[in-house]
């Protein structure tokens, strides 16, 4: 069995924490929500979501992992809460198949990488009158294809398996210690790119302006979803990390730094596609999810200097992002049976890797040969995503709070905040009420408008 891995220092626990944070969810799902709840007005409301909602859970999961100091499940367990451990196993059984898209995405994106840098993916680009269309058609017919798809889906695995094989420190750690500011200087970058653009002022304007008229419950409910499922809540993967957190690790200062910095990336992707989609006259359809990154990027980027170069840093930088997110959600899963089987973690890397790529070349084929096969109207891959994101990361989230606000140990919750009494108790008390009303509440609204 492992003996107890822990993060090295507090600057690798922030890294990695913010790489699984970091992900798709930021760059493709952020400007889509901005643009459907009206610009500044959604930002003003996710931030609030962040600050009410998302950092009290957040400290919730770390509560519970450090104190429990095991995997998603075992945590309950080492803490006297057998019959809650269901609640851990929601959370692993969703990572793992999160992971089965995920992975699929992550090997869409190191294609458009390389198709960059060998200069493919523009190189017929030359005299097209619809670049729209182009670039649509060879988004479609790329994911529809079977083999090149699953060859780098494949890929993605290896690249993941190993940095799990190397473990939290040798792995996770080194891995986000040397990503993740290199993520930052491609935000940078591009922010520079973004704003040297002809209609850089309207695109910001675009972004900034609130526009009211759009607000409605239902654009709250997306907000809390979207602050849900970019800071990673729910999956176990917070829970996964914290048990690996020094025990004189502040979690509250933790739990800012980690949400603030995940609020900047989206901020800035913010800033970095509006003054783009504007400039270009792409918004509206341009915005939304896939669409953004794989036709209306790759459209902008063919109009400017040196596209391939301006291309591959960018599926690069959105390599960065899936690859420490992916790396998080497989590291719940193995951790679940190190701790359970007490396996070796090779011996876990295998267990977790052999049905994800059963799992994976399903969902790549369900966009190709298998995407007659549909569930309730879903192909394989859309079915986990919704399944996943609506249902089993909101009652996960759900019943740690309840757990947390409830059912834990008298004083563990605000004993794992003040370090035991040694640090001011600021707001553990306000973050508690949080845990045992409002949270539980608003998630139970969350659930059921997504039924409706
Ligand atoms: N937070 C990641 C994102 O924004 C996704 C993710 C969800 C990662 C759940 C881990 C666990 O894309």
């Amino acid at each position: 069995m492992e003996k107890k891995a822990q993060f090295s220092s507090q600057i690798g626990l922030i890294a990695a924490t913010v790489g699984s944070a970091v992900g798709l969810g930021n760059i493709w799902r952020f400007p889509a929500e901005v643009q459907t709840g009206g610009g500044a007005s959604f930002l003003l409301i996710y931030i609030a979501c962040v600050l009410l909602l998302g950092i009290p859970v957040m400290l919730a999961e770390f509560a519970l992992g450090r104190a429990g100091g095991s995997d998603a499940a075992g945590s309950f367990i080492n803490l006297g809460a057998r019959r809650w451990q269901g609640t851990g196993w929601i959370a692993i059984a969703a990572s793992f198949l999160i992971l089965g898209f995920y992975i699929v995405v992550g090997g869409w994106t190191l294609e458009y990488m390389v198709q960059s840098l060998t200069g493919n993916l523009y190189a017929d680009t030359a005299g097209i009158e619809s670049m729209h269309t182009h670039f649509d058609l060879r988004m479609q017919e790329y994911i529809a294809t079977d083999t090149l798809p699953l060859i780098y889906t494949y890929i993605v695995l290896a690249i993941s398996a190993i940095v799990l094989l190397c473990g939290v420190q040798k792995g996770i750690e080194r891995m986000s210690n040397i990503l993740m500011p290199m993520l930052f200087v491609l935000l940078i970058v591009f922010c520079c790119f973004s704003l040297t653009l002809p209609k850089a002022a309207e695109g910001l304007t675009y972004f900034f302006r609130p526009d009211f008229s759009k607000v409605g419950p239902s654009t709250v409910l997306s907000a809390l979803g979207q602050a849900f499922f970019s800071l990673s809540l729910g999956m176990g993967v917070l829970i996964t990390y914290a048990s690996y957190f020094k025990p004189d690790a502040k979690l509250v200062p933790t739990a800012f730094t980690v949400s603030l910095l995940d609020m900047l990336v989206s901020v800035l992707m913010g800033i970095i596609i509006f003054p783009a989609v504007v400039s270009f006259s792409l918004q509206g359809e341009g915005t939304a999810g896939s669409t953004l990154v794989f036709i209306t990027l790759p459209e902008v980027f063919a109009s400017m200097p040196a596209p391939s170069l301006w291309s591959t840093l960018f599926f690069l930088l959105l390599f960065i992002a899936a690859l420490t997110s992916i790396v998080s959600v497989a590291e719940v899963s193995a951790r679940a049976l190190i701790d359970r089987l007490k396996v070796s973690r090779p011996r876990a890397c295998l267990y977790v890797f052999m049905p994800l790529v059963a799992l994976a070349t399903l969902c790549s084929l369900s966009m190709g040969t298998l995407s007659g096969f549909t569930i309730a109207g879903l192909n394989i891959f859309d079915l986990l995503d919704t399944v996943t994101a609506q249902y089993m990361l909101t009652t996960a989230a759900l019943l740690t709070s309840i757990y947390i606000g409830w059912f834990a140990p008298r004083g563990l919750f605000i004993g794992q905040l003040t370090n035991h009494g040694r640090l001011r108790p600021s707001g553990a008390h306000i973050f508690l009420f949080i845990n045992r009303w409002i949270a539980p509440l608003l998630i139970i609204a969350v659930i059921i408008s997504n039924f409706l």
